[in-house]
């Protein structure tokens, strides 16, 4: 690994989490620098937002096509830019099993639920439905099964009398982008 790992953001959104790793890694002593922030929506608000900061974006559109091909192009990317480590932030494609293995344990996810609690989505309204008094946010390391891996770091968040979904996700919010760049750079220490 680069005395500063070299790291992609993968992201379909908004990409308020990518904020949060970039902002970290300008940071004095960070451990890695964002070199790629990537998309499966060529329209991500997020990928305009990395564009405007100056940093390296691309993006592939999987639309009428095989997934390996679009995976290959994404690939080919990552690697063209020397990426050492993969953050999902907000990726809404599940990503093969080639390309996993590809990246074996170089891949981590944050995703806004205590897991092993409420894999996919609506984890908000679940935590809420389910009566839990607290919530929060993990980041993973990917396997091919959907939010699976194993955690490398957790946070968690006090779900209040009223909580909606969305005041609840915006509470959980803020947590993830402290508990984001954490949790990467102690990953990269470890490894
Ligand atoms: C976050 O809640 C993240 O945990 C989940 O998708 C959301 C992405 O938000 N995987 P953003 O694009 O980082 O703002």
């Amino acid at each position: 690994m680069a005395e500063r790992a070299r790291v992609a953001v993968l992201l379909s959104g908004r990409g308020s989490n990518m904020q949060a790793l970039v902002a970290a890694s300008r940071a004095a002593g960070a451990r890695y620098e964002i070199v790629l922030v990537a998309s499966d929506k060529p329209e991500a608000p997020g990928l305009a937002w990395a564009a405007g900061q100056g940093i390296a974006t691309f993006a592939a559109s999987p639309r009428g096509r095989p997934k390996a091909e679009f995976e290959d192009e994404i690939d080919a990317a990552l690697r063209a830019a020397g990426v050492e480590v993969i953050a999902l932030a907000g990726y809404m494609r599940l990503l093969s099993a080639a390309f996993v293995a590809a990246w074996a344990g170089r891949i981590l996810n944050i995703h806004p639920s205590l897991l092993p609690k409420y894999k996919g989505l609506d984890t908000h309204a679940r935590a809420i439905a389910a009566g839990d008094d607290v919530a929060g946010a993990s980041v993973h390391l990917v396997t091919e099964a959907l939010d699976d891996g194993p955690v490398i770091g957790q946070v968690r968040v006090p779900v209040m009398e009223g909580d909606t979904a969305d005041t609840l996700a915006a509470r959980v919010l803020v947590a993830e982008h402290q508990l984001y760049p954490l949790a990467l750079s102690d990953f990269l220490s470890r490894n």
